[in-house]
């Protein structure tokens, strides 16, 4: 066991930059950068534990020299290429902060030299490739970590704990979404080849955690539209339908050109309602039903016609409320993979994991091709 153990970022553009400022403790980097946070730590809810003495910044490599200068000028390590980083006998794990395409080479190339490493998302760009990765890493006794970040996100959690929980009863219907109106990110992203569109940027997010909620239920079929709305190239979004055998119902959705927002999440139980609107209230809110017969429900007149069926309930036969507040730790990832490595700790996000998240995908982009629903667990 050592501790700590040495970590290398290789790539320190948008997210390498935030992994060593996480590591280093450098914290703030996105308020210093006037960038606005929107996570729930801001108000006390989430915990940071310390990596002091556990995980330590061995040094950074990136091809751009501005980076290079970036991290010389905050005194940090500077290798001179990948090969030196490998060499380097104190470094225990590299952490691939790369464009999609360079995951593979650059986690095989380290595990052959003896390196644990924590890899990105998306971790490889198909299921095979990280079939490929999961032998090497067998081969060589090395960890693997597909860095899955957004299953600690507190709204995902917070969601997880009600449909776990039964809180609004046995749940049938889940919508998880992300709408921007950017377009797909002005870099490698638009390009194919490179592991470019948003079913690799942010779907990978989204059908990882829905796949780690609904761990041990069966997905019966998938029925996916890609849209090319900005690019004709990559997809800048997507629409798909998950079935799952005896479990809800999921529409997940990724866009990018969205001027008006839908909620991140909106879950329907038999019991009640829970939305979470948007980053800025991650808190959301939970509508419970206290009593099914509502003696006092009115008509409204709404639009044109007179309707009960659509009318709000009197609030003596239902309650809303924020959602119940939860616990998240946001080094957790990090000191996972440390446990891993240091004591064989079982892996939070693993690697079989995301064989199965990168299989959906690719049903998902089949389903697009032909139009049809696609079966996944025969
Ligand atoms: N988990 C998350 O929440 C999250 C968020 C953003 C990005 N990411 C992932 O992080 C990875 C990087 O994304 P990004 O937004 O930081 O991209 P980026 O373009 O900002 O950074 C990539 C960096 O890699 C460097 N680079 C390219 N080729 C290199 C090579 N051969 N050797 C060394 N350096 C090289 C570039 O100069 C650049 O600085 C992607 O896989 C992306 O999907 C994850």
């Amino acid at each position: 066991m050592k501790l700590p153990l040495k970590i290398a970022v290789v790539g320190c553009g948008g997210m390498g930059t935030g992994h060593v400022c996480a590591i280093t403790g450098m914290g703030a980097y996105a308020e210093d950068a006037g960038i606005t946070v929107y996570n729930a730590y801001m108000a006390g809810q989430v915990v940071t534990e310390p990596l002091d003495g556990k995980l330590e910044l061995a040094g950074i490599y990136d091809i751009d020299p501005a980076r290079m200068e970036w991290a010389a000028s905050h005194g940090f390590h500077c290798y001179k290429d990948y090969d030196d980083m490998l060499a380097d006998p104190d470094v225990d794990i590299i952490l691939i902060a790369l464009p999609n395409d360079l995951h593979k080479g650059h986690a095989i190339k380290a595990m052959r030299a003896g390196k644990h490493v924590l890899c990105e998302k998306p971790a490889m760009l198909s299921s095979q490739d990280m079939l490929d990765v999961i032998e090497v890493a067998k081969e060589t006794g090395m960890v693997f970590y597909p860095r899955q970040n957004r299953r600690w996100d507190y709204d995902f959690v917070t969601i997880k704990e009600i449909f776990e929980k039964k809180l609004i009863g046995e749940v049938f219907d889940i919508e998880s979404r992300v709408h921007g109106s950017n377009g797909i990110p002005g870099d490698w992203r638009h390009e194919k080849a490179r592991g470019g569109g948003m079913m690799y940027d942010w779907g990978i997010h989204l059908l990882d955690r829905m796949l780690y909620m609904m761990e041990g239920y069966k997905l019966k079929t998938v029925f996916c539209r890609t849209r090319y709305a900005t690019h004709d190239e990559c997809d800048d979004g997507f629409t798909g339908i998950f079935v799952f055998e005896n479990g809800p119902e999921w529409h997940v959705e990724v866009s990018t050109w969205n001027f008006e927002k839908l909620p991140l999440w909106y879950m329907c139980g038999e019991k009640g309602t829970v939305t979470i609107k948007d980053w800025s209230d991650m808190q959301g809110s939970m509508s419970v039903l206290t009593k099914f017969e509502d003696e006092n429900l009115k008509p409204i007149l709404a639009g044109e016609g007179l309707t009960k069926t659509m009318a709000d309930r009197s609030t003596d036969s239902v309650t809303t409320t924020a959602c119940p507040p939860v616990t998240v730790n946001r080094n957790e990832l990090y000191l996972n993979l440390v446990d891993a490595i240091n004591n064989g700790a079982e892996l939070i996000c693993k690697p079989e994991q995301t064989v199965r998240v990168l299989r959906l995908m690719e049903a998902c982009f089949e389903s697009s091709e032909k139009g049809i629903a696609v079966e996944f667990d025969k």
